[in-house]
């Protein structure tokens, strides 16, 4: 089958509309019949890297592409890009600000939670030009990708 690729835009901390690029992404893989299995990991991983864009990145996208015998989702932001991956990717874990924590952020679970749930997640960061975090999903044999 061919690919399939599609784009929402994030904007940097713009908290009224947070979450709709990753409900954007959830809503198309259920009209395109996914396992709900599925669609509820990937849910996760686009909300947990959306809110990550909106709080810590620049403006940006998340993207769904679906492939053969995979699903991948991406991320990307131009922001201040993250310093030390391997330690933001531990558990607990958080730079966020009190205002972030009174919204009930900043738990440092987000990066711990998007690699539970993605069969691989690839980091890239360059500082001061922004983050890109691709997740790829492997459909079983014979799982439907059209
Ligand atoms: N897109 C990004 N740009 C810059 N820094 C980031 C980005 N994503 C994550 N980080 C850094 O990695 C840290 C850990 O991220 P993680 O999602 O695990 O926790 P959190 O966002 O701080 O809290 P939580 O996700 O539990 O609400 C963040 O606090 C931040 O310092
Ligand atoms: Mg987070």
């Amino acid at each position: 089958m061919s690919k399939f690729r599609k784009s929402f835009h994030i904007k940097a901390r713009d908290f009224i509309r947070a979450g709709e690029a990753s409900i954007n992404v959830q809503n198309l893989l259920k009209s395109m019949n996914f396992d709900s299995r599925l669609i509820r990991r990937i849910a996760i991983c686009g909300y947990e890297s959306e809110m990550n864009v909106v709080m810590h990145g620049g403006d940006g996208s998340l993207s769904i592409e679906v492939d053969t015998g995979k699903l991948v989702l991406e991320v990307a932001d131009d922001g201040p890009g993250i310093a030390d991956i391997e330690l933001a990717m531990q558990a607990g874990y958080s730079t966020a600000n009190d205002d972030h924590r009174e919204m009930g952020f900043g738990a440092g679970m987000g990066l711990p939670n998007m690699k539970k749930n993605a069969d691989q997640i690839y980091i890239e960061s360059v500082k001061d030009q922004g983050t890109h975090v691709r997740m790829f999903f492997f459909l079983p044999d014979g799982a439907k990708t059209d």
